[in-house]
Protein backbone atom coordinates (compact mmCIF):
# COMPACT_ATOMS: atom_id res chain seq x y z
CA UNK A 1 0.00 0.00 0.00
CA UNK A 2 1.23 3.82 -0.58
CA UNK A 3 0.32 6.89 0.88
CA UNK A 4 -2.96 7.92 -1.26
CA UNK A 5 -2.28 10.69 -2.74
CA UNK A 6 -3.94 14.23 -2.10
CA UNK A 7 -5.51 15.28 -4.97
CA UNK A 8 -7.49 11.95 -5.37
CA UNK A 9 -11.20 12.47 -4.66
CA UNK A 10 -12.88 9.37 -3.63
CA UNK A 11 -16.19 10.95 -2.30
CA UNK A 12 -17.29 13.95 -0.88
CA UNK A 13 -16.29 13.28 2.78
CA UNK A 14 -12.60 13.52 1.60
CA UNK A 15 -12.99 17.11 0.85
CA UNK A 16 -13.36 20.23 3.76
CA UNK A 17 -15.78 23.05 2.99
CA UNK A 18 -12.85 25.19 2.08
CA UNK A 19 -11.50 22.52 -0.30
CA UNK A 20 -15.03 21.66 -1.69
CA UNK A 21 -15.43 25.76 -2.53
CA UNK A 22 -11.88 26.23 -3.98
CA UNK A 23 -12.45 23.37 -6.43
CA UNK A 24 -16.12 25.32 -7.37
CA UNK A 25 -14.24 28.27 -7.56
CA UNK A 26 -11.27 26.97 -10.03
CA UNK A 27 -13.90 25.40 -11.61
CA UNK A 28 -15.90 29.06 -12.19
CA UNK A 29 -12.54 29.92 -13.21
CA UNK A 30 -11.78 27.88 -15.83
CA UNK A 31 -15.16 27.79 -17.54
CA UNK A 32 -15.15 31.59 -17.78
CA UNK A 33 -11.60 31.20 -19.05
CA UNK A 34 -12.58 28.96 -21.61
CA UNK A 35 -15.55 30.59 -22.70
CA UNK A 36 -13.10 34.20 -23.39
CA UNK A 37 -10.73 31.52 -25.07
CA UNK A 38 -7.92 32.33 -22.59
CA UNK A 39 -7.50 29.32 -21.11
CA UNK A 40 -3.91 28.23 -20.67
CA UNK A 41 -3.14 24.86 -20.85
CA UNK A 42 -1.71 23.50 -17.23
CA UNK A 43 -1.76 19.43 -17.66
CA UNK A 44 0.60 19.75 -20.59
CA UNK A 45 2.44 16.02 -21.22
CA UNK A 46 0.01 14.21 -18.56
CA UNK A 47 -1.79 10.53 -19.14
CA UNK A 48 -4.47 9.71 -17.44
CA UNK A 49 -6.38 6.95 -17.61
CA UNK A 50 -10.68 6.54 -17.72
CA UNK A 51 -11.73 3.51 -16.28
CA UNK A 52 -15.22 2.01 -16.94
CA UNK A 53 -17.54 -0.33 -15.25
CA UNK A 54 -20.38 0.49 -15.70
CA UNK A 55 -21.55 3.28 -19.03
CA UNK A 56 -20.92 6.64 -19.07
CA UNK A 57 -21.87 10.01 -21.34
CA UNK A 58 -21.55 13.07 -19.29
CA UNK A 59 -18.43 11.81 -17.15
CA UNK A 60 -16.39 10.25 -19.55
CA UNK A 61 -16.85 13.21 -22.00
CA UNK A 62 -16.16 15.56 -19.30
CA UNK A 63 -12.82 14.11 -18.40
CA UNK A 64 -11.70 13.20 -22.39
CA UNK A 65 -12.77 17.06 -23.38
CA UNK A 66 -10.97 18.73 -20.17
CA UNK A 67 -8.12 16.58 -20.60
CA UNK A 68 -7.42 17.50 -24.41
CA UNK A 69 -8.46 21.06 -23.37
CA UNK A 70 -5.53 21.33 -20.74
CA UNK A 71 -2.94 19.34 -22.64
CA UNK A 72 -3.47 16.38 -21.44
CA UNK A 73 -4.00 12.84 -23.14
CA UNK A 74 -6.76 9.77 -22.25
CA UNK A 75 -6.84 6.57 -22.49
CA UNK A 76 -10.42 4.79 -22.22
CA UNK A 77 -10.73 1.55 -20.69
CA UNK A 78 -14.26 0.14 -21.19
CA UNK A 79 -16.30 -2.59 -19.12
CA UNK A 80 -14.75 -5.25 -20.70
CA UNK A 81 -11.84 -4.70 -22.59
CA UNK A 82 -8.85 -5.07 -19.73
CA UNK A 83 -8.33 -7.36 -17.13
CA UNK A 84 -9.26 -5.44 -14.31
CA UNK A 85 -11.17 -7.14 -11.64
CA UNK A 86 -11.24 -10.37 -13.66
CA UNK A 87 -7.65 -11.97 -14.09
CA UNK A 88 -5.99 -9.65 -12.51
CA UNK A 89 -6.18 -8.25 -9.09
CA UNK A 90 -7.32 -4.28 -8.14
CA UNK A 91 -4.29 -3.61 -6.15
CA UNK A 92 -2.33 -5.12 -9.54
CA UNK A 93 -4.11 -2.74 -11.66
CA UNK A 94 -3.21 -0.24 -9.63
CA UNK A 95 0.23 -0.35 -9.44
CA UNK A 96 0.52 -0.75 -13.22
CA UNK A 97 -1.72 2.01 -14.11
CA UNK A 98 -0.05 4.68 -12.06
CA UNK A 99 3.34 3.51 -13.26
CA UNK A 100 1.86 4.52 -16.91
CA UNK A 101 -0.83 7.38 -15.82
CA UNK A 102 -0.53 10.71 -14.28
CA UNK A 103 -4.22 10.07 -12.71
CA UNK A 104 -6.75 7.67 -12.98
CA UNK A 105 -10.82 8.24 -13.06
CA UNK A 106 -12.39 5.25 -12.32
CA UNK A 107 -16.04 4.48 -12.95
CA UNK A 108 -17.84 1.59 -10.94
CA UNK A 109 -19.60 -0.68 -8.57
CA UNK A 110 -18.15 -1.11 -5.45
CA UNK A 111 -16.87 1.72 -3.45
CA UNK A 112 -13.79 -0.34 -2.46
CA UNK A 113 -12.41 -0.43 -5.67
CA UNK A 114 -12.29 2.86 -6.32
CA UNK A 115 -10.51 3.00 -2.39
CA UNK A 116 -7.96 0.16 -3.19
CA UNK A 117 -7.01 1.85 -6.49
CA UNK A 118 -6.49 5.19 -4.68
CA UNK A 119 -4.19 2.78 -1.70
CA UNK A 120 -2.33 1.14 -4.25
CA UNK A 121 -1.74 3.66 -7.54
CA UNK A 122 0.53 6.55 -5.97
CA UNK A 123 -1.10 9.01 -8.25
CA UNK A 124 -4.65 10.99 -7.36
CA UNK A 125 -7.67 8.58 -8.34
CA UNK A 126 -11.12 10.18 -9.15
CA UNK A 127 -14.37 8.70 -8.37
CA UNK A 128 -16.94 8.99 -10.72
CA UNK A 129 -19.19 7.26 -9.46
CA UNK A 130 -20.11 4.12 -7.39
CA UNK A 131 -22.64 2.44 -6.31
CA UNK A 132 -22.56 4.48 -2.97
CA UNK A 133 -21.20 8.03 -4.38
CA UNK A 134 -20.82 10.26 -6.56
CA UNK A 135 -18.50 13.34 -6.10
CA UNK A 136 -17.93 15.08 -9.42
CA UNK A 137 -21.75 15.02 -10.00
CA UNK A 138 -21.58 17.46 -6.78
CA UNK A 139 -18.81 19.56 -7.49
CA UNK A 140 -21.08 20.02 -11.30
CA UNK A 141 -24.41 20.44 -9.05
CA UNK A 142 -23.39 22.88 -6.57
CA UNK A 143 -21.57 25.04 -9.05
CA UNK A 144 -24.99 25.37 -11.11
CA UNK A 145 -26.97 26.18 -8.19
CA UNK A 146 -24.47 29.08 -7.14
CA UNK A 147 -24.56 30.15 -10.52
CA UNK A 148 -28.46 30.41 -10.29
CA UNK A 149 -27.90 31.74 -7.14
CA UNK A 150 -25.50 34.25 -6.29
CA UNK A 151 -24.84 34.81 -2.31
CA UNK A 152 -24.16 33.13 0.24
CA UNK A 153 -23.88 28.96 -0.24
CA UNK A 154 -25.72 28.48 3.08
CA UNK A 155 -28.74 30.07 2.13
CA UNK A 156 -29.61 27.90 -0.36
CA UNK A 157 -32.43 24.95 0.08
CA UNK A 158 -32.70 21.66 -2.34
CA UNK A 159 -34.78 18.67 -1.65
CA UNK A 160 -33.78 15.19 -3.57
CA UNK A 161 -37.19 13.55 -4.33
CA UNK A 162 -36.95 9.92 -5.07
CA UNK A 163 -34.84 7.71 -4.44
CA UNK A 164 -33.17 8.45 -1.48
CA UNK A 165 -30.80 5.33 -1.00
CA UNK A 166 -28.83 5.78 -4.26
CA UNK A 167 -25.00 7.29 -4.71
CA UNK A 168 -26.39 11.16 -6.24
CA UNK A 169 -28.79 11.43 -2.99
CA UNK A 170 -25.94 10.32 -0.87
CA UNK A 171 -23.83 12.51 -2.00
CA UNK A 172 -26.29 15.09 -2.10
CA UNK A 173 -26.76 14.70 1.48
CA UNK A 174 -23.50 14.80 2.31
CA UNK A 175 -22.66 17.91 0.30
CA UNK A 176 -25.34 19.84 1.50
CA UNK A 177 -24.76 19.34 5.33
CA UNK A 178 -20.75 19.38 4.62
CA UNK A 179 -21.29 23.19 3.22
CA UNK A 180 -23.67 24.20 5.54
CA UNK A 181 -26.90 24.42 3.35
CA UNK A 182 -30.67 23.25 4.27
CA UNK A 183 -30.24 20.30 2.40
CA UNK A 184 -33.65 17.85 2.36
CA UNK A 185 -33.92 14.32 0.86
CA UNK A 186 -38.19 13.28 0.50
CA UNK A 187 -37.97 9.73 -0.17
CA UNK A 188 -40.38 6.31 0.89
CA UNK A 189 -39.01 5.17 4.17
CA UNK A 190 -37.76 1.98 2.76
CA UNK A 191 -35.62 4.04 0.01
CA UNK A 192 -34.10 6.21 2.82
CA UNK A 193 -30.51 6.70 2.45
CA UNK A 194 -28.15 4.31 4.89
CA UNK A 195 -28.75 5.43 8.86
CA UNK A 196 -24.95 5.92 8.92
CA UNK A 197 -25.09 8.23 5.55
CA UNK A 198 -28.37 10.12 7.75
CA UNK A 199 -25.66 10.02 10.89
CA UNK A 200 -22.73 11.33 9.39
CA UNK A 201 -25.03 14.46 7.50
CA UNK A 202 -26.48 15.22 11.48
CA UNK A 203 -22.65 15.40 12.72
CA UNK A 204 -21.55 17.16 9.60
CA UNK A 205 -24.38 19.80 10.62
CA UNK A 206 -23.43 20.33 13.39
CA UNK A 207 -20.35 22.07 12.72
CA UNK A 208 -21.40 23.65 9.72
CA UNK A 209 -25.11 25.06 10.63
CA UNK A 210 -26.50 22.97 8.11
CA UNK A 211 -30.20 22.04 8.59
CA UNK A 212 -30.39 18.69 7.31
CA UNK A 213 -34.44 17.19 6.65
CA UNK A 214 -34.82 13.20 5.65
CA UNK A 215 -38.96 13.26 5.44
CA UNK A 216 -41.14 10.81 3.81
CA UNK A 217 -43.67 14.12 3.32
CA UNK A 218 -42.99 15.61 -0.22
CA UNK A 219 -44.79 19.08 0.78
CA UNK A 220 -42.90 19.40 3.83
CA UNK A 221 -39.73 18.55 1.77
CA UNK A 222 -40.31 21.19 -1.04
CA UNK A 223 -42.15 24.21 0.96
CA UNK A 224 -39.55 27.54 0.32
CA UNK A 225 -36.44 25.19 -1.86
CA UNK A 226 -34.45 27.16 -4.49
CA UNK A 227 -34.16 23.82 -6.38
CA UNK A 228 -35.77 20.11 -6.39
CA UNK A 229 -33.66 17.62 -7.41
CA UNK A 230 -34.42 14.05 -8.42
CA UNK A 231 -32.65 10.74 -10.59
CA UNK A 232 -33.78 7.83 -12.02
CA UNK A 233 -36.00 5.32 -10.00
CA UNK A 234 -33.44 2.24 -10.99
CA UNK A 235 -29.85 3.08 -11.20
CA UNK A 236 -27.01 1.56 -12.92
CA UNK A 237 -26.13 -2.26 -11.74
CA UNK A 238 -30.32 -2.58 -10.47
CA UNK A 239 -32.11 -5.25 -12.27
CA UNK A 240 -34.65 -3.81 -14.52
CA UNK A 241 -37.62 -6.17 -12.51
CA UNK A 242 -36.56 -3.20 -9.70
CA UNK A 243 -38.87 -0.91 -11.78
CA UNK A 244 -41.95 -2.88 -10.58
CA UNK A 245 -41.72 -2.58 -7.01
CA UNK A 246 -40.33 0.92 -7.70
CA UNK A 247 -42.64 2.51 -9.66
CA UNK A 248 -45.95 2.14 -6.94
CA UNK A 249 -42.96 3.10 -3.96
CA UNK A 250 -42.28 6.08 -6.14
CA UNK A 251 -44.69 7.38 -7.54
CA UNK A 252 -46.13 10.01 -5.14
CA UNK A 253 -41.89 11.04 -5.14
CA UNK A 254 -42.51 12.24 -9.27
CA UNK A 255 -41.52 15.51 -9.89
CA UNK A 256 -44.70 17.05 -11.47
CA UNK A 257 -45.72 20.90 -11.66
CA UNK A 258 -47.62 20.55 -8.66
CA UNK A 259 -44.63 19.09 -7.02
CA UNK A 260 -42.73 22.36 -8.14
CA UNK A 261 -45.36 24.61 -7.35
CA UNK A 262 -45.84 23.30 -4.09
CA UNK A 263 -42.53 24.88 -3.07
CA UNK A 264 -44.82 27.94 -2.91
CA UNK A 265 -41.72 29.73 -5.25
CA UNK A 266 -42.30 30.82 -8.73
CA UNK A 267 -38.37 30.58 -8.94
CA UNK A 268 -37.77 26.95 -7.77
CA UNK A 269 -35.39 25.51 -9.93
CA UNK A 270 -35.06 21.80 -11.45
CA UNK A 271 -32.12 19.91 -11.21
CA UNK A 272 -30.97 16.14 -12.46
CA UNK A 273 -27.83 14.82 -12.88
CA UNK A 274 -29.03 12.93 -16.40
CA UNK A 275 -30.08 10.42 -17.81
CA UNK A 276 -33.62 10.75 -17.21
CA UNK A 277 -36.73 8.63 -17.91
CA UNK A 278 -38.79 11.94 -18.54
CA UNK A 279 -40.96 10.75 -21.94
CA UNK A 280 -41.21 7.28 -24.39
CA UNK A 281 -38.66 8.69 -26.85
CA UNK A 282 -35.46 6.38 -25.52
CA UNK A 283 -36.19 2.12 -25.40
CA UNK A 284 -36.49 2.24 -21.67
CA UNK A 285 -38.95 4.82 -21.63
CA UNK A 286 -40.75 3.00 -24.24
CA UNK A 287 -40.60 0.05 -22.37
CA UNK A 288 -42.33 1.52 -19.15
CA UNK A 289 -45.45 2.85 -21.09
CA UNK A 290 -45.88 -0.69 -22.77
CA UNK A 291 -45.37 -2.24 -19.71
CA UNK A 292 -46.43 -0.11 -16.70
CA UNK A 293 -48.72 3.04 -19.11
CA UNK A 294 -45.84 5.18 -17.60
CA UNK A 295 -44.94 8.18 -19.68
CA UNK A 296 -42.11 9.41 -18.50
CA UNK A 297 -40.67 8.12 -14.49
CA UNK A 298 -38.83 10.19 -12.13
CA UNK A 299 -39.94 13.93 -13.69
CA UNK A 300 -42.45 14.95 -16.08
CA UNK A 301 -41.68 15.79 -19.73
CA UNK A 302 -43.20 19.25 -18.55
CA UNK A 303 -41.37 19.56 -15.97
CA UNK A 304 -38.23 19.06 -17.47
CA UNK A 305 -38.67 21.11 -20.81
CA UNK A 306 -39.88 24.09 -18.70
CA UNK A 307 -37.96 27.33 -18.24
CA UNK A 308 -37.44 26.23 -14.68
CA UNK A 309 -35.12 23.02 -15.55
CA UNK A 310 -31.18 24.33 -15.65
CA UNK A 311 -30.42 20.42 -16.29
CA UNK A 312 -28.45 21.08 -19.37
CA UNK A 313 -26.39 23.74 -17.52
CA UNK A 314 -25.53 21.45 -14.87
CA UNK A 315 -24.60 18.67 -17.42
CA UNK A 316 -22.25 21.80 -19.09
CA UNK A 317 -20.54 22.15 -15.55
CA UNK A 318 -19.40 18.34 -15.40
CA UNK A 319 -16.71 19.69 -17.69
CA UNK A 320 -15.80 22.59 -16.00
CA UNK A 321 -15.61 20.80 -12.48
CA UNK A 322 -14.01 18.00 -13.62
CA UNK A 323 -11.43 19.87 -15.48
CA UNK A 324 -10.45 21.67 -12.13
CA UNK A 325 -10.50 18.16 -9.80
CA UNK A 326 -7.84 17.14 -12.74
CA UNK A 327 -6.07 20.77 -12.29
CA UNK A 328 -6.08 20.81 -8.90
CA UNK A 329 -4.54 17.65 -8.46
CA UNK A 330 -2.01 17.99 -11.63
CA UNK A 331 -1.91 21.38 -12.92
CA UNK A 332 1.92 22.85 -13.85
CA UNK A 333 1.82 26.89 -13.39
N1 LIG B 1 -24.58 12.29 -14.56
C1 LIG B 1 -23.72 11.33 -15.00
O1 LIG B 1 -22.85 10.84 -14.30
O2 LIG B 1 -23.90 11.03 -16.32
P1 LIG B 1 -23.20 9.83 -17.10
O3 LIG B 1 -23.71 8.54 -16.52
O4 LIG B 1 -23.61 10.03 -18.53
O5 LIG B 1 -21.71 9.93 -16.92
N1 LIG C 1 -28.19 6.98 -9.72
C1 LIG C 1 -27.78 6.92 -11.10
C2 LIG C 1 -26.91 8.09 -11.44
C3 LIG C 1 -26.46 8.14 -12.87
C4 LIG C 1 -25.59 9.31 -13.16
C5 LIG C 1 -27.07 5.62 -11.37
O1 LIG C 1 -26.22 5.23 -10.55
O2 LIG C 1 -27.37 4.97 -12.37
Amino acid sequence: MTTRHPGSLLKELDLSKARFLALIAQAAQLKQARAAGTEHPRLTGRNIALVFEKSSTRTRCAFEVAAHEQGAHVTYLDPTGSHIGRDESIPDTARVLGRMFDGIEFRGYAQDTVEQLADHAGVPVWNGLTDAWHPTQMLADILTMTEQHPGPIEEIAFCFLGDGHNNVARSLLITGALLGMDVRIAAPRSLWPPDEVIATAHRLAADSGARVLVTEDVEQGVVGVDFVYTDVWVSMGEPYEQWSTRIPTLLPYRVTEKVMQASGRQDTKFLHCLPCVHDTTTRLGQRLFDQFGLDGAEVTDEVFESVRSVVFDQAENRLHTIKAVMVAALGRD
